[in-house]
């Protein structure tokens, strides 16, 4: 529970205001609320004392107004807090997304994207379920019950505890109910975004399952796949199916227990027909409390876990990161590189063992070699997307490792041998990192990396929309939109 506090408070503690002003409501609403009951017990038996017109009219306006400042409250208690949670869901989201762009290699290697994608949704609306509505209800819940209780044990403490014996149980329900209809419907949830990246995978790699006639194999695949979808759902079926009467009937009891032990009060003289009809008030006002309190024990317990794995993600430490002192580049740099006994270790093996080079202003380097030894490892080091395990990497005769990364990687221009583009047009592609390049220097960086007669040749030139990944473009002018990118970026248009 500590650590749950400690991360969330420095989120919760900007809207301190917010929350105080949240509970206050909550606190006026369940004042109010509990009131109500007090006023029907004094009207009712008012009444049966003898009847008079004015008094029926100041007993039910009393109710309304009761009524209405409740529901107010109630409103504002909901708007605030549960508008909180979402600021702070908001907040939590953009240091999550800040600190995942900004993660290196190692990391993306050990968590899979699904991974990340689960934290930053299902888990992110676990901790927001945990810091609105459950701390919202947890704190209605406990006051509606402590002020009812202070109300119904003064009264008639025997009545009390016969009407609410059965209380326990339906919390009990709620939690034991809660929480495997809740693993259920997780389970159908995996299933079902198990069913969705299949179909995604089979329509973005339909040419090579046609090529190879896997289709009959592949939706045999699906079929299981759908199969124990639907399965899945009629366990969830099955278990709520019991849920829903059960809860019913177990508050159905606490009522039966109220007529019981109240009736037997009211002939015996004890109990006025005010009071009884304030117990039930109070019991119908308890209901949702029950209810709540094993759900909210659920909701927590969600949260926490959730929070655990966000937590995860948002202290993983940046890998790559600029020194407290950087060195200053000169912009332009000279462009002297040199490698020193360089040597690269991965877990799987060695990539490069003391390699030694030394690339002059202005030289051009070509490294040729076999598949897998190292080529491009030996770039990555470069624009420091990797660091050496052993050895050290100049430029301009300072090591990278003194300068900020982003510094360094603003003057220099690179090419993978897999480019990723961005479902965007051809110019934002190409002007990617380079925000203030011109359109003309867009168009320019384009004819250089031999782009320009493509360009031509497409419905809208440069604005045309490349699909996702630049699936619409051929290898060679993805290539060449890659250059083109990095030919923007480096600004050494001539
Ligand atoms: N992130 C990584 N984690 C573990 N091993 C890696 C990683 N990146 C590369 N390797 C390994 O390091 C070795 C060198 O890889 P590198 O990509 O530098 O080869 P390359 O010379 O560029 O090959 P190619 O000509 O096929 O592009 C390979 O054996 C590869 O399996
Ligand atoms: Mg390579």
């Amino acid at each position: 529970m500590r650590e749950t506090l400690r991360t969330a408070w420095p989120y919760l503690s900007r809207y301190r205001r917010g929350l105080a002003a949240g509970f206050g409501a909550l606190l006026v609403k369940d004042l109010t609320g509990a009131a109500v009951p007090l006023v029907l017990r004094e009207g009712v038996d008012g009444l049966t004392r003898g009847f008079s017109l004015s008094g029926v009219m100041w007993f039910s306006a009393a109710l309304l107004a009761l009524a209405a400042v409740k529901g107010l409250f109630q409103y504002w208690m909901r708007v605030i807090l549960i508008g909180i949670s979402r600021d702070v869901e908001y907040d939590i989201r953009n240091d999550l997304f800040r600190n995942l762009i900004r993660l290196d290699a190692s990391f993306y290697s050990r968590f899979r994207t699904g991974d990340i994608m689960a934290r930053a949704t299902n888990d992110m609306n676990a901790v927001r379920m945990m810091l609105g509505p459950g701390m919202m209800y947890w704190a209605e819940t406990a006051l509606t019950f402590l002020l009812a209780l202070t109300v119904m044990l003064a009264v008639d403490w025997r009545l009390t505890i016969i009407a609410l014996a059965p209380a326990p149980f339906v919390s009990l329900t709620v939690m034991y109910f809660g929480r495997r209809i809740h693993d259920r419907f997780e389970q159908i949830q995996q299933k079902f975004s198990d069913i969705s990246s299949r179909v995604q995978e089979n329509i973005a790699g339909v040419r090579v399952i046609r090529a190879y006639a896997q289709e009959s194999a592949e939706l045999a695949k699906f079929e299981s796949l759908n199969r124990e979808y639907i399965a899945q759902n009629i366990r969830l079926v099955k278990i709520s199916g019991v849920f829903m009467p059960l809860l019913h009937s177990l508050i159905g009891l606490t009522f039966l227990a109220l007529l019981w032990g109240g009736g037997l009060r009211l002939m015996q003289g004890q109990l006025t027909i005010g009071t009884f009809l304030m117990f039930s008030a109070y019991l119908t006002m308890l209901i949702w409390p029950m209810i709540a309190m094993g759900w909210v024990v659920n909701l927590v317990q969600r949260g926490r876990a959730s929070l655990k794995r966000i937590n995860e993600l948002l202290r993983e430490p940046r890998g790559i990161a600029a020194p407290a002192d950087p060195a200053v580049l000169s912009a332009p740099p000279r462009g002297e590189i040199e490698f020193r006994n360089v040597s690269v270790r991965f877990p799987t093996g060695t990539a490069l063992d003391s390699v030694s080079l030394r690339i002059a202003p202005g030289e051009t380097v070509a490294i040729v070699g076999h598949t897998g030894s190292g080529k491009t490892t030996l770039a990555r080091l470069v624009p420091r997307l990797l660091d050496p395990s052993a050895g050290e990497v100049l430029l301009d005769g300072i090591d990278l490792r003194r300068y900020d990364p982003e510094q360094v990687r603003r003057h220099i221009g690179m090419v993978p041998q897999e480019t990723f583009l961005f479902s965007m047009t051809l110019a934002e592609n190409i002007a990617f990192g380079s925000e203030s390049a011109t359109r003309e220097e867009v168009l320019r960086a384009a004819e250089i990396a031999g782009l320009a007669p493509d360009l031509s040749a497409m419905p809208d030139g440069v604005d045309t929309m490349v699909g996702e990944r630049g699936i619409t473009l051929s290898g060679g002018q993805r290539q060449r939109l890659a250059i083109a990118r990095a030919i923007s970026n480096r600004r050494c248009i001539p």
